[in-house]
């Protein structure tokens, strides 16, 4: 089994980035862009090299994992194209060959609010919309913003690891309300959730949908979240960047919707970055509604002078938002194949790994403790024995031991691979 799929890998691995072309059943350069035809067929199995573009992914694996020789299934990225509609809108904006300053013109605002009231049946005004290059660096600069140096900052872990440096890396006090996590389930707490925001909590970081465990929060669970930050006079930092990555037969509430009070209090982070898979061209926005909120951290944005936008994200944000439709829904359908793929794959073939089936995001988080290793351990089996590059579960915080996060969006044959060298080291073991 492994012989009849390691040419794919080595393919995966060693093509040519100009050539890139392996097992592709469609050829987007000889087709018109995609925009008025709704029958078009994406074709999210084609493997595409990635090997030397700069990619932290593929290039940096060696520096982050100590190996270069595993399939990597970490940064959360994707290793489909970027559909043609956006790298046909980029190359048409390159071919006028003077790059200097831009702003977000009202093609782009206009873009925006339509996908999310579309796609969210959210309406957004233009003037609560900021610019930022990246949520990250928004998390460090809200942080900066609406809290002091020593301030209590809450978050729910496990979850995405940048909100723990946000905290720590500017001098406030890291607050935990732990996920709990029962019969396969992860829910808020919201006893703990209560005591911690009445007792001096400034802000909360919220990952909505939550990454790593894969929940879209319903409505009830947001509500309960909006109606004790509202009681306790906390801002709530919404990071809605996974938003438009919900799964088949879930939904995306946005905090912001869930009550009127809330919505003084809460900063909504979005980008098409996950979505599209633009990570690399600083494509993020936030959305304040709060005047005071929003003309505190304008101020911020100024000061850095980080208020303009880049140029061909700016581009790609437009061409994302107004065709995207289509693309998505197919990508969506997709991703949840990778879903099923994995769940039955681990069902019937390595019953001692068991996986959290996630409602949205393409990260998949799998618990590994029925192997009975020691963290290290499982770490150096599988980098080195099983040769694939998961996040460890440790980077995101308590309850993350015994874990790792598995990023599926990858064409299903590695995802098999990736699975079938897993199988294969525990049998070896
Ligand atoms: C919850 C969450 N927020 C933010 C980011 C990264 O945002 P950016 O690349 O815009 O800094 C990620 C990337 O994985 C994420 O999962």
């Amino acid at each position: 089994m492994i012989n009849k799929i390691d040419p794919v890998i080595v393919a995966l691995q060693e093509v040519d980035f100009k050539t890139n072309r392996v097992g592709t059943h469609f050829d987007f350069t000889k087709h018109p862009a995609d925009r008025h035809c709704k029958s078009m067929k994406y074709n999210f199995d084609e493997i595409i090299s990635r090997g030397n573009t700069f990619s932290v992914k593929y290039d940096g694996k060696k520096a982050y994992f100590g190996s270069a020789d595993l399939i990597p299934m970490w940064v959360a990225d994707m290793d489909f194209k970027t559909p043609p509609f956006i790298t046909e809108a980029v190359k048409k904006r390159a071919d006028q060959p003077i790059y200097g300053y831009s702003f977000r013109p009202d093609s782009y605002y206009n873009s925006l609010i339509e996908w999310f009231e579309r796609k969210h049946g959210w309406e957004i005004k233009k003037e609560w919309i900021l610019f930022t290059p990246g949520i990250v660096p928004a998390l460090n600069m809200l942080v900066q913003t609406f809290t002091m140096p020593g301030n209590k900052v809450l978050v729910q872990p496990p979850v995405y690891h940048p909100f723990f440096s946000a905290i720590e890396n500017n001098h406030r006090q890291l607050v935990n309300n732990p996920l709990t996590f029962k019969d396969g389930e992860y829910l808020i707490d919201f006893n703990d959730l209560a005591a911690k925001l009445s007792s001096g909590t400034k802000l909360v970081l919220f990952s909505n949908p939550h990454n790593p465990v894969g929940r879209a929060w319903n409505k009830e669970e947001l509500k309960k979240l909006a109606d004790l930050c509202v009681q306790n006079d906390v801002i709530v930092i919404s990071d809605e960047i996974h938003c438009d990555l919900v799964l088949p037969g879930n939904k995306h509430i946005s905090l912001t919707s869930v009550s009127e009070e809330i919505k003084d209090q809460v900063v909504t982070c979005i980008s098409p970055s996950k979505t599209f898979n633009l990570a690399g061209m600083s494509t993020s926005s936030l959305v304040i509604q709060n005047d005071r909120l929003r003309e505190k951290f304008e101020l911020t944005i100024e000061q850095l002078h980080l208020d303009l936008g880049n140029l061909f994200g700016t581009v790609a944000s437009i061409a994302a938002y107004t065709h995207g439709d289509t693309w998505l829904k197919q990508l969506l359908d997709y991703i949840n194949g990778n879903v099923d793929f994995v769940e039955d794959f681990l069902k019937k073939r390595i019953p001692e790994v068991e996986m959290v089936r996630p409602e949205a995001t393409y990260l998949i988080w799998m618990d590994f403790s029925g192997l009975r290793m020691d963290p290290e351990d499982l770490k150096f089996f599988l980098i080195n024995m099983a040769k694939v590059g998961f996040n460890d579960g440790r980077t995101f915080g308590e309850g993350g031991e015994g874990f790792q996060r598995m990023n599926v969006a990858c064409p299903r044959k590695i995802v098999e691979e990736a699975l079938i060298r897993i199988e294969k080291a525990i049998n070896d073991l």
